[in-house]
């Protein structure tokens, strides 16, 4: 039987956390305000917005979704954002993406001040993470950041192992191959055309999927003899042909032959959302 990552406990025990830096921020007349803004009717974009809301007002901040129009033109999609940001009682913001078309070729990344940028996709915070900066004046990638602090939490070990990373986007694959490199391991970024797919998964300690294919992964990517030693990250969520939500991973058959497996629901998705908090509460403790 493999280990059954679930972030229900991280999750729990670092509440805890939230709640009472929270709670001192009040007491000195901060109310740490997360601005979140959606484009346009992507159904899990909603979904993932309202639980991010959910979640940071579960711990006492304060969090508005501001839903702006499918067909919204650039600048005045840029002028919600710049007139957002530029609000100095607002501590952080983010845009969720997808973006619809006519938005996907600004640099979004760009727009939202490094202090301000919980996300951590702006350059200043994505070099701080390319030069393992060690101090903690910068924002992590959430779903990135929540992988390494769920190997942690679960003592997986990560230095010196062999990583294999399927997908190469900006917000999961290519930061989760830094911080994998930072912690020591030796990092296979795969993607589309990635050869011979199965042969390095089959080597691979550390598999973690980001592609968005239901159920991609199954026991043909898991060698045999590495049987039990092989840990399994899932960040994919989907829907499969039943359209009941899944992983990237057929979990059914990948489980019985490996270490450890995260589930979709109840693995990274919360631990996304979890970082997100914890780079809120600390763009509002740099103002105190
Ligand atoms: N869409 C899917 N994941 C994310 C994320 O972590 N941040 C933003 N802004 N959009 C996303």
């Amino acid at each position: 039987m493999s280990i059954n990552l679930i972030s229900k406990p991280i999750v729990d025990q670092e509440l805890e956390n939230l709640k009472n830096r929270c709670n001192k921020l009040k007491n000195s007349g901060i109310i740490p305000n997360l601005q979140v803004l959606l484009v346009g009717n992507n159904k899990a974009s909603k979904i993932y917005t309202n639980r991010k809301k959910k979640f940071c007002e579960s711990f006492g901040a304060k969090c508005d979704i501001h839903h702006l129009d499918e067909n919204i033109s650039v600048d005045d999609f840029i002028n919600e954002l710049n007139k957002i940001s530029s609000d100095k009682n607002v501590h952080g913001t983010f845009v969720q993406l997808p973006l619809p078309k006519q938005l996907s070729n600004l640099e979004v990344e760009k727009l939202i001040p490094a202090e301000k940028d919980v996300d951590g996709f702006h350059p200043f915070n994505l070099f701080a993470l390319l030069s393992d900066n060690k101090k903690n004046d910068y924002f992590k990638p959430c779903t990135p950041y929540g992988v390494m602090n769920l190997l942690k939490y679960y003592n997986i070990p990560i230095s010196g192992k062999n990583a294999v990373i399927i997908g190469r986007s900006m917000i999961v694959g290519k930061p989760m191959q830094m911080l994998l490199t930072n912690a020591n391991a030796t990092v296979t970024l795969c993607h589309s055309k990635t050869q011979n797919l199965a042969e390095l998964t089959k080597k691979a300690d550390i598999i973690i999927s980001a592609i968005g294919k239901p159920k991609f992964l199954n026991d043909t990517y898991i060698h045999p003899d590495q049987k039990n030693k092989t840990v399994v990250i899932d960040v994919g969520i989907n829907t499969d042909q039943d359209g009941n939500l899944c992983g990237d991973v057929d979990f059914d058959k990948v489980s019985p032959l490996v270490y450890a497996i995260t589930p979709v629901p109840g693995g990274v998705g919360p631990l996304t959302i979890l970082t997100l908090s914890q780079n809120l509460l600390q763009a509002a403790e740099k103002i105190i």
